[in-house]
């Protein structure tokens, strides 16, 4: 093949993310490892480089310098006499407490090894440490591993490890069953237990998995900072909504995390259902300050299914965390990092102040990949919203129902559904308008769409499965009328070249 056969057709395949990062082959699940240092980006990821569905666990690693493009790098770490390759993070070691560099910094990554017991199937998760002295670029793995096993725990994975800067020490959280435990070591090598969270608090209908334990300003003030606990729940035959990801917000010591909210409050993080096992980048400098996240764009319950074809698993977009007081309380914000902005090309007014009373195609684009800006003001219209890659026999609705205050998104239509009996649904967010304003960000890909609406108050990611020509954006009102106050279309740029 010559090298501009190789450009038209990489990254093109059926249902190919865009504009989201994807492996070029083979299976993704959980990030990994995110970690900002020398003016990279690192996303490593639970990778099977040897098949489309999950299997002996590897990292897979790509880096980027704006979060907008990637650039695949060989894996990272292999499965070896301990055992595969689970979920973990990374962090600078930037005044080698590890004794790993010398004087110097690098890269440490924290993780679970997951093998069996001798003689036996049962399984035996450790935690274990590896280093970098090449940017990520090749990793030792640390002689004296485990650093921390618990041979009284099953379900014993996923530390995420960040510096606590009163304590002076770091800090692990690490799902452990249906609790998260917290650990503390000097120097990344030897851990002491330090308290465990979560019996009876929030939602307990799965195993907990991937952690993650920060800082946030409520409102922008940081004398007002509150810590916010992530916990993804996994997949459960009684619930249709599978694996999904909440939150707690409180206090943190050091030592021990306190719940704010009652025991029985579950706070979601996202209200689809492909967003999963998310978490947090480590040592993004002071000066830009962000708490930004990425999730895997699947569900336990149907992700060994999809209908891809040579690679099986993307990312959501990399969003930006903050916290903000409002009717209910105190609640996560999400948004879309500002960088994404650069993918935008020729971006077009589509509407401004107009009164919507039916249906009607507003656009349809050379492709599924751009992103919608609407500001809608509340009529007498019941519902209203958009039908996305719409065609005679396919749509994706995104939409507002007035009177129950619901943000809903319906993908029973969508594509693609009978490989799974769940896929195909319904689902939707408590919304409040703002004095009579509902705004909604939503980002199309060939095989996702996410929502943000009211800016970030409340986000919704799904995995849809459309024609490629199912492409139509039409907007609708039901029983009555809604005011467009402006809609933009910015067709979106492809990140892969
Ligand atoms: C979450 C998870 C983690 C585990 C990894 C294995 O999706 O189940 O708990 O470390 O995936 O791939």
């Amino acid at each position: 093949m010559t090298q501009t056969q190789i450009k038209d057709v990489y990254y093109t395949e059926t249902y190919r993310p865009q504009f989201h990062y994807s492996p070029e082959a083979n299976w993704l699940n959980d990030p990994n490892g995110m970690v900002y240092y020398n003016g990279e980006y690192h996303l490593f990821y639970q990778y099977h480089p040897n098949g489309t569905t999950w299997g002996p666990m590897h990292w897979g690693h790509a880096v980027s310098s704006d979060l907008v493009s990637w650039e695949h790098l060989p894996i990272a770490l292999k499965p070896d006499s301990i055992g595969a390759i689970f979920s973990g993070s990374a962090v600078v070691d930037w005044q080698d407490a590890t004794g790993f560099f010398n004087g110097g910094s690098g890269l440490v990554a924290i993780f679970t090894h997951a093998g069996t017991y001798p003689d036996s199937d049962r399984s035996k998760q450790v935690q274990s440490i590896a280093y970098s002295k090449d940017n990520g670029r090749t990793w030792d793995l640390y002689e004296g591993n485990p650093v921390l096993s618990d041979e009284s725990q099953l379900d014993f994975r996923d530390p995420k490890v960040f510096w606590h800067t009163e304590t002076n020490r770091w800090v692990m959280v690490l799902a452990t069953g249906q609790t998260i435990s917290i650990y503390s070591s000097p120097d990344l090598k030897e851990w002491t237990f330090a308290s465990e969270f979560g019996e009876n608090q929030g939602f307990h209908e799965g195993v907990w998995e991937c952690p993650d334990l920060f800082q946030l300003p409520v409102d922008g003030d940081e004398s007002a900072s509150k810590w916010v606990l992530l916990v993804s729940v996994g997949d459960n035959a009684d619930f249709v909504e599978g694996s999904r990801t909440q939150y707690f917000i409180g206090e943190f010591d050091g030592t021990t995390f306190r719940n704010e909210n009652s025991e029985d409050t579950t706070l979601w993080l996202d209200y689809g259902r492909d967003n999963y096992a998310g978490v947090s980048w480590s040592d993004i400098p002071q000066s830009d300050s962000r708490r930004m996240y990425i999730g895997w764009m699947s569900n336990w319950k149907y992700a060994n299914l999809t209908p891809s074809e040579k690679w099986r698993g993307a990312m959501t977009l990399p969003r930006t965390l903050s916290l903000a007081s409002g009717k209910r309380g105190i609640r996560l914000i999400q948004s879309p990092v500002e960088e994404l902005k650069a993918l935008r090309s020729q971006s077009i007014l589509l509407k401004e102040n107009e009164v919507i009373e039916k249906k009607e195609v507003v656009y349809t684009p050379d492709t599924n990949s751009y992103e919608l800006e609407a500001e809608f003001q509340l009529g007498d219209a019941s519902s209203f919203g958009f039908s996305l890659c719409t065609s005679s026999n396919e749509k994706t609705i995104v939409g507002y129902d007035v009177k129950s205050e619901k943000l809903f998104l319906d993908r029973t239509a969508s594509g693609q559904s009978d490989f799974h009996q769940d896929f195909a649904a319904k689902h939707n967010a408590v919304l409040s308008s703002k004095h009579g304003k509902v705004k909604l960000q939503i980002f199309v890909d060939w095989s996702s769409v996410e929502v943000f609406a009211n800016d970030g108050e409340v986000a919704m990611t799904d995995l849809i499965f459309p024609d490629r020509d199912s492409r139509a954006i039409e907007l609708f009102a039901k029983n009555g009328q809604v005011e467009l106050v402006s809609l933009t279309v910015h067709p979106l740029k492809k990140i892969w070249k």
